[in-house]
């Protein structure tokens, strides 16, 4: 299939497209999904796009030949973190990578601020993923360059978002009209708090399927019903799999919970199987932020509507997009 980025706009009706871009990532930061207009959201997707075709010709650009990326993450990451430094170094930049905090001076007690000051006296861009929540925002607070949030704490995941909805365009082609079912931690699950928000700028149906004590937050549930959206919210996820497009599968967060029992009490609530698949839509895009932790079975894994593989590529072009464009290069 052929991407476009005016396939967002063909399928909304929210706002007319502009097809002037302002420019207005160069030097800014990335904190929070809601940032995003429409847009920006066709201009960020048309340059990954660009880059998915380049990457897939010659490997590598040299776009951002001597620049620095500063990748700081103050908690474990596989895909994000080496999904940067693969986008930087497929742009022609270099990194410096620090992934072990407890090897850095955070482990002597120095401060957010301070850590943030010192990378930006030696890199052009900090990716930043902490457990705390607001602590990208914190960051950027005192940057002179700009901050992309890899995730902070419960709170946000702003860059997985734009690669869920690019997963969503590059499988389905459309965004509205879908109906989009989120399944396991909604409480804790940072990258379904951004994707609902990134959601509402589309006219889709989400329903969210967790246990009890794990439920979408009051708040943004409230905020996607002053956008019109329509929200349903079940512990069962036979209620609404037959009519779901896309399955967005999470972890239960484990590393949030205040108590193993209470962890134990909802760790295994729902699992993916080929018996799933089976009574789900033929054309049924089956989607996870990855890790699991036997939420899905391997077993599903050769299926077709199985796309978290593809949804991990998919975020080198959307991590290439994004540093292009805060460094002002795209
Ligand atoms: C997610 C995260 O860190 O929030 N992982 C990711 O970035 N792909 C999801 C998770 O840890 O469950």
């Amino acid at each position: 299939m052929t991407f476009s980025g005016q396939m967002i706009n063909a399928e909304t009706k929210r706002l007319p497209f502009d097809a002037k871009h302002d420019g207005r990532f160069e030097g800014q930061h990335i904190l929070s999904i809601g940032q995003f207009s429409l847009q920006d959201l066709v201009y960020i997707f048309d340059v990954a796009e660009e880059f998915r075709l380049m990457v897939r010709r010659v490997g590598a650009l040299e776009l951002l030949k001597g620049r620095i990326l500063a990748n700081l993450f103050y908690e474990p990451s596989t895909r994000t973190s080496s999904s940067f430094i693969a986008a930087m170094q497929r742009l022609g930049g270099t990194v410096i990578p620090i992934n072990e905090v407890r090897y850095s001076s955070v482990s002597k007690g120095e401060s957010l601020p301070d850590t943030i000051r010192t990378l930006e006296s030696y890199a052009d861009v900090i990716v930043l993923r902490h457990h705390e929540t607001g602590s990208a925002a914190l960051a950027a607070k005192y940057a002179h360059k700009p901050v992309i949030n890899a995730g902070d704490g419960i709170g946000e995941h702003p860059t997985q978002a734009l690669l869920d909805l690019y997963t969503i365009l590059q499988e389905r082609a459309k965004v509205s009209g879908l109906t989009i079912t989120m399944l396991g931690d909604l409480k804790y699950g940072r990258t379904v708090h951004s994707l609902a928000k990134l959601l509402s700028l589309f006219d889709v149906k989400i329903n969210y399927v967790s246990p009890e004590i794990l439920r979408m937050p009051a708040d943004l549930i409230t905020h996607l019903d002053g956008k019109g959206i329509k929200q349903t919210q079940h512990t069962d996820l036979d209620a609404v799999l037959k009519e779901t497009d896309i399955l967005y599968v999470t972890r239960i967060q484990k590393e949030r919970f205040s108590s193993e029992t209470e962890y134990n009490s909802v760790k295994n609530s729902y699992v993916i199987t080929p018996d799933t698949l089976a009574q789900a839509k033929p054309d049924m895009v089956l989607m996870h932020p990855l890790p699991r932790v036997g939420e899905i079975s391997m077993e599903v894994d050769d299926d077709p509507r199985a796309a978290y593989f593809r949804q991990m590529e998919y975020g080198v072009y959307i991590r290439m997009a994004l540093l292009a464009l805060v460094l002002g290069k795209a």
